[in-house]
Parts: structure tokens; sequence; C-alpha cells
């Protein structure tokens, strides 16, 4: 996507041809800033502290995070580090799991001379299948957004409701859920995007309201609380969120308030859809809510907010009475039976292990 009219990935390799440089995403939406990554463990910290964050995102800079502990040493025993190193980094995106174990696969029967370079290729090639299969969910969610457009014949625009940051900083490019509402603006569909703000960290406020900006597609920004109001009042035709691990029988484990979109949508007869790319889907889970590990983070990202103050100054304010503590659940599990369809590379299907099987044989089996 384009930056100030600059084409940009969300991550990349250096003109030096071995270090990474990412956009750190900590700084969005008031900075653009491009973070260099040297080594395994600042691919670790860029993952944890989530300078990089989304679940394709996540699962790209653990690939060349192993590819930097390559360059430094290409033994066994390195990359058997940069596996733990990177896998402890987040436990809920499986992408991460997904990524390493594909470096791992790729690296393992590589010569060590020859590991380094094996290694930046099978993250390059990680990458370039990511931007493929989003691009892949943008066209089929297209279809949705445009059925919705003409089944409707309304002049105003298509009104969708996202949660979290589902877009291209979450991805290589492109995005999960921000793919089809990319293509649809782009296609000339009028459409309008509410955009939670998503506490604590307001990844719908800070990157999906940056992003959504920067392509000139209309959105809105709303505090986590409104969607049931707006679905009660016929504002929101479709509900699209990305996920960060979708188990084999269709539930849906993303960004905490999920959920509770999802009960919305279901009371208020809105589709609710998810996109996912198929290296989200973990096809060794069968109850997300009893199998996934739920993040819980730092609770000062609940007690603490940073801004910029009217002056121009980048501050952190502390929002609690002195004494209160604070609890930091970063996601939850939307059940199968609240999803109206996953959107995917291969097409649409139910949530549901036949659904997915039906477009991914291969992997179900
Ligand atoms: O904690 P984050 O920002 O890494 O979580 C990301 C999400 O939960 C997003 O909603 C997203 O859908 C998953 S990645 C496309």
């Amino acid at each position: 996507m384009r930056v100030d009219g600059k084409a940009y990935r969300t991550i990349w390799v250096a003109a030096d041809g071995r270090t990474v440089e990412i956009i750190d995403q900590t700084r969005l939406p008031h900075e653009f800033v491009i973070a260099r990554l040297t080594t395994l463990q600042e691919a670790a910290t860029a993952i944890r502290d989530m300078w990089v964050r989304g679940a394709p995102l996540i699962g790209a800079t653990a690939a060349y995070g192993v590819a930097l502990a390559m360059a430094a040493d290409p033994s066994d025993r390195s990359l058997a580090e940069a596996y733990d190193v990177l896998f402890a980094t987040r436990p809920t995106a499986v992408n991460l799991r997904w990524a390493l174990d594909e470096m791992s696969a790729v690296l393992a029967p590589v010569a060590e001379a020859e590991r380094a370079a094996a290694a930046y290729a099978a993250a390059a090639r990680i990458c370039d299948q990511d931007v493929a299969i989003c691009s892949a969910i943008g066209d089929h969610g297209l279809a949705l957004i445009r059925d919705a457009w003409e089944t409707r014949r309304k002049p105003k625009p298509v009104n969708i409701l996202t949660h979290c940051n589902a877009g291209w900083l979450a991805t290589v490019d492109w995005g999960t859920a921000l793919a089809p509402i990319y293509k649809a603006h782009d296609a000339g569909i009028p459409v309008h995007v509410w955009a939670d703000e998503t506490r604590p960290r307001n990844q719908g406020a800070s990157l999906t309201a940056w992003e959504l900006g920067r392509h000139g597609v209309p959105h809105t920004v709303v505090v986590d609380n409104v969607g049931g109001h707006l679905m009660q009042h016929g504002l929101v035709d479709l509900c699209i969120v990305g996920t960060d691990r979708t188990t084999a029988t269709g539930d849906v484990c993303n960004k905490i308030g999920t959920y509770l979109k999802a009960l919305a949508a279901h009371d208020n007869g809105v589709p609710f859809y998810v996109a996912l790319p198929s290296p989200t889907v973990d096809w060794t889970v069968a109850d997300g809510v009893a199998e996934i590990p739920i993040e819980q983070r730092d609770p000062r990202e609940v007690s603490h907010m940073t801004g910029r103050t009217d002056a121009g100054a980048i501050a952190t304010v502390d929002l609690l009475p002195a004494g209160s503590e604070a609890a930091n659940y970063a996601f939850d599990v939307t059940p199968a039976r609240l999803v109206t369809g996953l959107i995917t590379e291969k097409g649409v299907c139910a949530a549901s292990r036949e659904g997915l099987a039906g477009l991914f044989p291969d992997l179900a089996a």
C-alpha cells in the first residue's frame, strides 16, 4: 500500500541485504518511523513489544528473525535457539508457530554454509505468499461487499464495522479484513468503515484509521461499546474482522471484544464475517474457548494511555485511581455458531469443520 505516494510493505530486507526493516507501529499514527532489526533478539523484541503485530506479520517477522540468526550463526544449535526465542514472544497468533515450522522444515536439511541464504529466501517466500493470499481474500470479500451494495440499492455507502487492525499493517500487504474494503473502494463501491478504537492498545484508532485515511477510505472511529447501538439502528450492513487463530471447527480467536461484536451482530441479524489466510487455521485445535492460549499483557497497557497533546507532544497519562488493579486479556474466542462465514484465499466457507475442509482438504487431513 502507499504512504505519501510511496509503495510500502510492512517488512523488507534493507539495502545491505542482511538487516531487516519494519514500520514501527508503536509510533503510529503520529509518526511514521522505519526501524531496523539487526539480530534475532531485536526481531523477538519487535514482536513482543508490538513494533510489529497482527498474526500474518508476526509470522513474517519471525521468519526474518530466523534469517538474522542464521546470518550470525548457521549451526543447528542456533536454529533451535531461534525457534525457541521467537516462539516465546507471543502465545496466541498461530502464524508464529506456522512460520517457525516452515523455516525449520526448509533449513534443517540445508548445509550450514548455505543456511543464511536459504533462510532469507524462505522468509521472502513467506512474505510473497502472504501478499498473494491477502489479495485473494480481498477478491473474495469484495464479492460480498458488492452483493451488499447491489442488494440494498440505497444511495448510502455500505457500512462495515471492523475491530482492531486487520489491515495491511497487520500483514505484509493488503490486510485480511481490510483487503475486501480496499478492493471495494478501488472498484468504486461506496464504503464507510466503523473502526472500533480497540482498547487498550487502540489498534483501531491508531492503525486502522491511519491506514484507511492514507488510502482515502471514509471511516469513523467509535469507542468499543458503540457497535451494538449502531447495529440496532441499521447503521451496520456487515462486520468483517480478522483472526489470530481459527480452529479446525471454525471458532475464531481475535482481539479482545470481538466476541461481544459477534453477539450484537447475531442479535441484530447483521452478517459477521471473519477474513483469514490459511496459515491462521490451527488444525490441531477443535474447541477454541478451551484450547487456545489467551495472551495476558502488562496491566500498564490498561492503566495508561499514550497520545499527542494539543501542544504536539507525545505524552503518556495514568487513567486509574492509585491502588486500583487492572487486567489485560488480549484476545477472546467467538464460537463458530456466531460467524456467518470465513473469507479465505480459496473462497468463502461456513465456519465449520466441513466448511474449512471443503476449501482446504489437504490441510484438514
Ligand atoms: O495484538 P495484535 O494487534 O497483534 O492483534 C491483532 C488482531 O487481533 C487483529 O484483529 C487481527 O485480526 C488479527 S491479524 C490480521
